[in-house]
Formats: structure tokens, sequence, C-alpha cells
């Protein structure tokens, strides 16, 4: 008898790459798995949950044993922790820099033209530009796809975003579609769906992520705003939070929220937020969109912020220190009406959570020109319809704006959000207006009118800044009075009174 061939491989056996083997043996593919960890792999295969897989899950405990299990043509699914994009020179792996290249050089010779290799880490795009070019040359086919949700995403349905070469994505569709989460009426629609060429996928990953970053600050800010203007206790931010989303602003952000502020602290029995340290962590993944919106030259400022938000809380000792020695407002609360502040606090969530996702979906515009990525910019608002961290009802505005009009410059332009921050903008300016009075930071709040502030006005004092330019470095300016603006210089210290 010959012996049983499996669906797919999987490198890396850590908490995504195992839900994601468990959730594919659920939709009727079998499974071989390989890690450079032989304990850690016997210690998933002795789990209940992976010894009810019976045969269809099988661990190997060398590559060549692993590449020998797979039907050809091969399909391995990477679950690798990803690192610092590599600096590369050529169109080349890098294996002593990336660990995502050096398990591919070690595959390489075990593999045969036409198998797949998948890439599902946060990976930096760069990184997947280079190993789809590098790999389609030798014949190979590559994906590096976004994986969106978790833990728990990963084991019950993700939001998948693939990219790579446009010929491997028939070759593992019907698996990732059918792992991943489902939204629509019918619930049939798969939040997974081919991106574009080469990095797509993995930018849009990160942009993602990127608006992960921005909505968990609005909320913060929400949060914060709340405890310290109205004194809001945990019981009442769950009963706030759980209000909420029952709102436009419904999702699983809000919902966690919620959750959140419920857990007691098993020592204490008291509130575990209390208790948790007020210093941010950050894998990278929202500083990569910052940089990245800087390299295009486009305002995503709403991530940016979120993550100076986070740098500035990690700097907890230099803020305790700070606190000691500085003064300014502190500490009065807000004297108004408090049910009708707490509907502002949340409508000016929903304007500036607008202003985040305009932000964001402008940079994936401007990237897929500057990439040459064709992006379906309603499809992708789709794929985070479910499944993935920002998973929101509001997505689904967003899919409707696109496909409306797919050339849509900014979602503020489209009608349904024009409306919706026009009329939540008065709440955005008088929450920021008490914070500002009360010395309650609110980073996100603020950026994100000023954002609406500066994107809806016709003339910005850019004009002075080009004047100092052009005195101190003669770097010319443009006129308004001519047709194309022209080139002038002005000798301003011999002009000057
Ligand atoms: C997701 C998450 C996931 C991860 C973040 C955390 O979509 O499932 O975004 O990718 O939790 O990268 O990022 P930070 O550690 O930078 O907050």
């Amino acid at each position: 008898m010959s012996e049983k061939l499996y669906d797919i491989g999987m490198v890396g056996v850590a908490v995504m790459g195992r839900n994601l083997a468990l959730n594919m043996i659920d939709h009727g593919f079998d499974v071989a798995l390989f890690d450079a960890s032989r304990d850690y792999t016997d210690s998933f295969m002795s789990t209940e949950e992976a010894k009810s897989k019976g045969d269809k899950l099988v661990a190997t405990y060398s590559l060549k044993e692993f590449v020998s299990k797979l039907k050809t043509p091969r399909r391995i699914m990477m679950m690798i922790k990803s690192v610092d994009p590599v600096p590369a020179l050529d169109v080349a792996l890098y294996p002593d820099k990336a660990p995502v290249d050096s398990v591919i050089s070690q595959l390489i010779p075990l593999l045969d033209k036409g198998d797949l290799l998948i890439d599902g880490g946060n990976t930096h795009f760069t990184d997947t530009e280079r190993r789809t070019k590098y790999l389609s040359k030798l014949g190979f086919n590559f994906i590096g796809t976004g994986v969106s949700g978790g833990e728990e995403g990963a084991r019950k349905g993700p939001s998948l975003m693939p990219g790579g070469s446009p010929e491997s994505w028939p070759i593992v569709k019907p698996i990732l579609q059918a792992i991943s989460a489902k939204v629509g009426a019918n619930g049939d629609v798969p939040c997974c769906d081919w991106i574009g060429e080469r990095g797509a996928g993995h930018y849009v990953k990160m942009l993602h992520n990127g608006i992960e970053y921005g909505d968990m600050q609005l909320i913060c800010d929400a949060y914060w705003i709340l405890k310290n203007a109205l004194g809001a206790t945990n019981q009442e931010l769950c009963e706030i939070f759980g209000a909420w989303n029952k709102t436009e602003l419904n999702s699983y952000l809000i919902e966690i929220t919620r959750d959140i502020f419920t857990v007691e602290d098993p020592e204490t029995g008291e509130p575990l937020i209390d208790k948790i340290l007020d210093s941010a962590g950050a894998k990278g993944t929202g500083k990569w969109t910052s940089q990245l919106a800087l390299d295009l030259g486009v305002p995503s400022s709403l991530v940016t912020e979120a993550v100076y938000a986070r740098c500035i809380s990690a700097m907890k000792g230099a803020r305790a220190r700070a606190s000691e020695v500085l003064t300014g407002a502190q500490g009065a609360k807000f004297q108004g009406d408090r049910e009708a502040f707490v509907e502002k606090v949340r409508r000016a969530l929903y304007a500036a959570k607008i202003c985040a996702y305009a932000q964001g979906f402008v940079q994936l515009r401007e990237a897929a020109k500057e990439y040459d990525w064709n992006l379906n910019l309603g499809r992708i608002a789709l794929l985070w319809r479910g499944g993935c961290i920002i998973r929101a009802v509001f997505l689904e505005r967003i899919k409707d704006a696109f496909d409306a009009d797919p050339n849509l410059e900014n979602l503020l332009l489209d009608p349904y959000f024009k409306s919706a921050v026009e009329s939540a903008e008065p709440a955005l300016r008088e929450v920021v207006k008490t914070a500002v009075e009360l010395g309650i930071p609110v980073p996100g709040f603020a950026t994100a009118l000023t954002y609406f502030d500066s994107y809806r006005s016709e003339r910005l004092p850019a004009n002075l800044i080009q004047a100092q330019r052009d005195y101190f470095g003669a770097h010319t300016y443009r006129r308004v009075d001519k047709p194309d603006g022209g080139s002038f210089h002005t000798d301003w210290l011999k002009a000057k009174k």
C-alpha cells in the first residue's frame, strides 16, 4: 500500500501555526507538521486536540521527511516569527538575517518546480516582494499572506490577505478560503481573496495593523476621558462600551474592551485593568505603516500618533519623574450633563474612527500606485469585515462606498461618511475641547480633528513655510496667480522693510 500523502504542510507549530493546522483539518485537509524544535512538536502532538485528529495530522522531524509526506504540487505554509525587513541589495535569500529565508533556503533543494511556499507571518512587504521575485525565477510559487484574528481567529476563521505570484493563488485558494472567516447574509462570503502581486498582501495586512493601532488608541482616548472627566467606574465603563457595541461602533475591539472591564484580578479580587502597567508594547507593524506613509508623503497621522502614544506610555519612569515636576490643568471633573457627555464621546469616537479609516485607505491607494498593485479597496474592506482584529459592521459601509465609486479620493467624500462625520464633528470638537481644558491627553481624538480640519481647508498656512524656505535657502515658491504656479525666488533680505 502506498504511503499516505497530506494536502498541506505547516512549518512552525507555535500558537498560530498549530491553530491554522487544526482549522485546515476541520475543513477536510490533512496536514503534515514540522517545527525546528522536536520538543515543541511533541508537546503539541500530545494535546487531546491534536490526538483527536488521528491520521489527518502527522508530525515530522526533518524537512526531508516533511516534504516527502506532501501531495504534489506541494503546498507549504510557514508560520515563523517575523523580523525587521532585510535591507537587501539584491533579489536573493538572506538566511543569516531572516528565519523565513533560512527555512526557504533549506527547503529549495527538496522541492520541485511548481511547488508553493506560503509565508503567513507579519512580514514586511519588501521582503515578500524580494522572495516572490527570487522564487519565481527558480520556478517556485510563492505567497505572502496576511493572517489576522490572533489565536482564536486562526483556529475558527481568520481574515486572510494573500499576495505573491498570481499563478500561486489557484493552488491554495480552496484551502485558504475554506478556513477563513465568512460574512454576508448567508454567511458564505470568505474573508479571504487574492489581494495582488508580490508584497501586496503583506502591505494590506500591515495597513490593517496600522488601522488597528489607531482604533485601539481612539478607544483608549474614550476610556481615559470617561474615567478622568466623569470619574466613570469600571462597572460603568463596561456598561457604556456594552451599549456602544449595539450602535454603529459595533466591533470586535469595542466588544473585548467591554469584557476587559469585567475581569477581576485573581490575586486581589480587584479589577484587573487597574493592575496592568500603563506601558504599551509594539511589535513593529504600526511603526512600519507610519514609516511607509511618510515615504509616500501621505498623512496617516492617526497611526503615527498611536505609535507615539505607545512610545510615551513606555517612558513610564520619565513620566513618573516629570509628573512630580510639571504642573498644569489636572484633576477637575466635567460639570455638565453626564449622560449627554457620554453620548458625545461615542459620537467623537465614531467621527475619529472614520478619519482613521479614511487615512488608511488613502495610504493603500497611493501604495498601489507606487508599487504597481491593482488593489480593489472595496474587496479589501470586505475581507476585514470578519475574522480580523479590526472587524466591524462599519466595514460594510466602506465596501459600499468603494463599490459606488472605485476611484473615491477619500472616504470622507462618500455621501454616507460625509454626513456621518459632519453630524458627529461638533461632538468630536467638544470632547477635544473638554479634554484640553481638563488637561486629559487624547492624542487620537485631537489628531483626527486636526486632520478633518486640515483636509477641509482650501487654504493652509504653508504659504508661510514656502516663504521661509525661500528666505533662508532660495528653495523657490509657486504663486497662486500664475496658471501653473511657476517657480519664483525673492531676495527677502533686500525686499524686507
Ligand atoms: C492580527 C494582529 C496580530 C498581532 C499584532 C500585534 O491582525 O491578528 O494584528 O497581527 O496581534 O501584530 O501587534 P503589536 O504587538 O504591534 O501591537
